[in-house]
């Protein structure tokens, strides 16, 4: 009795000293993506400074980035949960850090996630931003330079332990955009002509990142938001598929669904993309009911078995 009592004494201190070291091998291999220095071939791009260039770089940063950057977009604690910690997303006016940056800085920050020190940007879209056309990115930085200065701070984000941990194992995805994206890549980007076509309707989805909450299919997928609920099917086979465009468009505007769902802004940011323009939104919608309609993925099956 007392030498199996020794045995599994010895076997638990043996897993404990395992998973401790897995722990902090995790921790290091998140603190070297985190300390990765990245070169980028960055394109000229031509600020749109004449009032159409400025009236659409309104409509983009306020559809696209006041969500994580604030109503302002001089930057808030955007993320903040005891067991993961705080993430701040910068103040983008000209009294923020981006005070002294050059176009070039705001390219290579935008398109590409790396900052000018060649840090990468955590979190923030560039793999979505990395569509946008030249045009639509020189109207957008136009813009975040006219904006009144703020002199909101912007603070390094805070993490806990373990969500260094869950992050070095790769249970957030890729936080950093600039691992996964072609940053040699300075060709042109073209957009389609803005109207109620599949293709503009395509380029919209593009930037506004609706893939990376519904999944590759759209057919529900995990956020990237560790504490958010799946993304649901937004193929004509979800609920969207019995919508016509104004319940759409009110869902979007409410972030209350014809089902009587209310979405959480933090989680689904209607209170963004209701920020796109008509065109925009109308185009946006032809494009999802023209998917091919496609069952509930995995994820999100299983998560409505469980939550029903
Ligand atoms: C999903 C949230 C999210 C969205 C949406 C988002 N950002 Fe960010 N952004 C962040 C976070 C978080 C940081 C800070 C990253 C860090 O500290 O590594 C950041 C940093 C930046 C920076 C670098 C500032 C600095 O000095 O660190 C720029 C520039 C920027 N964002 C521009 C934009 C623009 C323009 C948009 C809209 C087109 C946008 N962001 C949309 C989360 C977001
Ligand atoms: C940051 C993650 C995220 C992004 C980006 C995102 N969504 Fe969502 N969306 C969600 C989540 C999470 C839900 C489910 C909310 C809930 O269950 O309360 C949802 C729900 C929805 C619904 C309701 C589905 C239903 O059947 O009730 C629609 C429609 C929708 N999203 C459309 C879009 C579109 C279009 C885009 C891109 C323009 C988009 N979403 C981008 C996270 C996201």
């Amino acid at each position: 009795m007392k030498k199996v009592l020794k045995w599994i004494g010895i076997i638990i201190l043996v897993l404990v000293v395992i998973i401790v070291a897995a722990m902090f091998m995790f921790r290091s291999k998140y603190k070297s993506l985190a300390n990765e220095r990245f070169e980028v071939n960055v394109p000229d791009i031509a600020l749109q400074t004449d009032s159409a260039g400025m009236a659409r770089g309104e409509m983009l940063a306020t559809a696209l980035c006041t969500g994580c950057h604030g109503g302002d977009l001089a930057g808030k604690d955007f993320f903040n949960d005891k067991t993961i910690g705080v993430v701040y997303s910068a103040n983008l006016t000209p009294g923020g850090p981006t005070a002294a940056w050059s176009t070039e800085d705001f390219v290579r920050a935008i398109r590409y996630g790396v900052r000018p020190d060649g840090s990468g940007l955590f979190i923030m879209p560039s793999l979505e931003y990395n569509h946008m056309s030249d045009y639509d990115l020189g109207c957008l930085i136009a813009y975040l330079r006219s904006l009144p200065a703020s002199d909101n701070p912007s603070p390094p984000a805070e993490f806990t332990f373990m969500a260094q941990v869950m992050a070095g194992a790769g249970l957030f995805g890729d936080l950093y955009s600039a691992s996964v994206l072609d940053l040699q890549d300075g060709s042109a980007r073209e957009r389609p002509e803005v109207g109620e076509t599949l293709a503009y309707g395509e380029y919209v989805m593009l930037i506004s990142g609706c893939q990376s909450c519904h999944g590759e299919a759209f057919n529900g997928a995990k956020s990237p938001d560790p504490v958010s609920p799946p993304g649901g099917n937004i193929t004509p086979a979800g609920n969207i598929g019995n919508w016509n465009y104004d319940q759409f468009a009110e869902t979007m505007w409410t972030g209350k669904t014809p089902e009587g769902k209310e979405m959480d802004p933090k989680f689904m940011p209607w209170d963004g993309i209701r920020l796109l323009g008509d065109t925009e939104k109308k185009a946006l919608f032809l494009y999802l009911q023209n998917l091919p309609p496609k069952e509930d993925s995995e994820d999100l099956a299983r998560w409505k078995a469980k939550n029903s």
